[in-house]
């Protein structure tokens, strides 16, 4: 049974650092850390300006920084060889490829939000599986915003807090090319310990959730499908919420009810916004189900939710419908598949005393169909970047 262990930050950034000394022979001056995250509900809502409630996991990226005289920023990754050494100028679109495009394309992005950004070196270590659903391309931006930022003498005040979250997305959607929303980055630089994050993407307003999940594990099963946002099934999502938005005469999904949404005259662009409709709906009531500990509408909204992404939405896998299934008939409360979706990670919520027997159930049921053995992770709601 695989089981991911998030590390203890200290010991991470102490070997960070002598990593960074090993391969620079100068000391680092700074070390950011920035969560992966779990959506608990409010998938693929974030950019139809709708509601989410993610929580930052224990799992972050870590990025360690040193400046340099000559102005040259040289980025690297215990996790993969690839480098990239460049100005700042040259960090935006077209520029940096592969991981390092989430990497330099965050000073470039730091640069156009007005930051005297500094030559640096750049070294990182991730604990968020990649590719997993659970947003190391976040981590790993915000990570090293938080890094350059102190590197550069900036505090982690409100307003830089604001600039990092910004300048993360603009590095993902322009600098990598995948046009997500702006939840991962949201949650990896505000989310508070032992809670989730609310956030309304038509107010821009967050509000922490404090969880009640007493006698409960938040354990999450990545299916080692692994996901690319960046490959055409998001951006055609979003483009089908467009297009929905479009016929209905409003700016997003947010200003439409399901009434109108019944009209749309293209089938496929009528399931799709009947998701994103529904799904803002489930948010509320999750969120106060979660905090009062209401284990019943955790359990209905979850399901209706699970079976709206694969049906609607159309985001799921057989490896994401077998691990959610399995989940609840081994015991859980509730389960449902997070994320962007085409594979990643499900999130069931379950009585700690049924978590080994989940995972077992879990484990069986993938090696019986012949899927890859998946991995699992225990999400307490840990704090945002610092
Ligand atoms: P997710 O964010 O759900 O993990 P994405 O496909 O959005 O999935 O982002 C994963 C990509 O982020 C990886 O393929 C890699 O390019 C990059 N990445 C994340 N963390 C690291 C890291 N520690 N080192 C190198 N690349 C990373
Ligand atoms: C990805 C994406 C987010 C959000 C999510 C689905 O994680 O980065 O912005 O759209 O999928 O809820």
């Amino acid at each position: 049974m695989t089981s991911l262990d998030p590390g203890r930050p200290e010991q991470i950034a102490a070997d960070l650092r002598a990593a960074f000394e090993e391969r620079h022979g100068t000391p680092a001056v700074a070390v950011g850390r920035a969560p992966g995250r779990v959506n608990l509900i409010g998938e693929h809502t974030d950019y139809n300006r709708g509601l989410v409630l993610p929580l930052a996991l224990p799992h972050a990226t870590y990025a360690a920084a040193a400046p340099r005289s000559d102005g040259r920023i040289r980025v690297a990754s215990l996790q993969d060889d690839a480098t990239w050494e460049g100005t700042v100028a040259e960090a935006g679109p077209g520029g940096p490829q592969g991981w390092t495009a989430y990497a330099a394309g965050v000073l470039w992005a730091l640069a156009e939000a007005g930051v005297d950004v500094p030559g640096v070196d750049l070294l990182v270590d991730g604990r968020v599986p990649l590719g997993a659903g659970l947003s190391s391309s976040a981590a790993l931006e915000c990570s090293v915003a938080v890094a350059v930022l102190a590197v550069a003498g900036r505090e982690l005040d409100d307003a830089t807090r604001r600039l990092v979250i910004d300048a993360c997305m603009r590095a993902e959607t322009e600098v990598a090319g995948a046009p997500t929303g702006g939840m991962d980055q949201t949650v990896s630089v505000l989310a508070e310990e032992g809670s989730a994050l609310l956030v309304d993407f038509d107010t821009d307003e967050t509000r922490p959730v404090a969880l009640d999940l007493a006698g409960l594990t938040l354990l999450v099963t990545d299916t080692r499908v692994s996901h690319e946002l960046n490959d055409g099934g998001y951006a055609a999502r979003r483009a089908d919420c467009e297009a929905a938005a479009a016929e209905l005469g409003v700016p997003s999904l947010r200003q439409a009810d399901l009434a109108a949404v019944d009209g749309i005259s293209d089938e496929r662009v009528r399931a799709r916004a009947r998701h994103i409709v529904t799904e803002t709906d489930r948010v509320l009531p999750v969120a106060e189900a979660l905090a009062t500990g209401d284990r019943d509408t955790v359990e209905r909204l979850f399901a209706l939710s699970h079976a709206s992404m694969r049906d609607d939405f159309e985001i799921s896998c057989d490896e994401l419908d077998a691990a959610v299934a399995v989940a609840v008939e081994a015991g859980a409360v509730a389960a449902r598949m997070t994320g962007g979706g085409f594979g990643g990670s499900s999130v069931a919520l379950v009585p700690d005393e049924r978590v080994e027997a989940v995972r077992r159930a879990i484990d069986t049921e993938f090696a019986l169909r012949g899927f890859a053995a998946p991995a699992h992770l225990v999400a307490e709601p840990s704090a945002g970047a610092g």
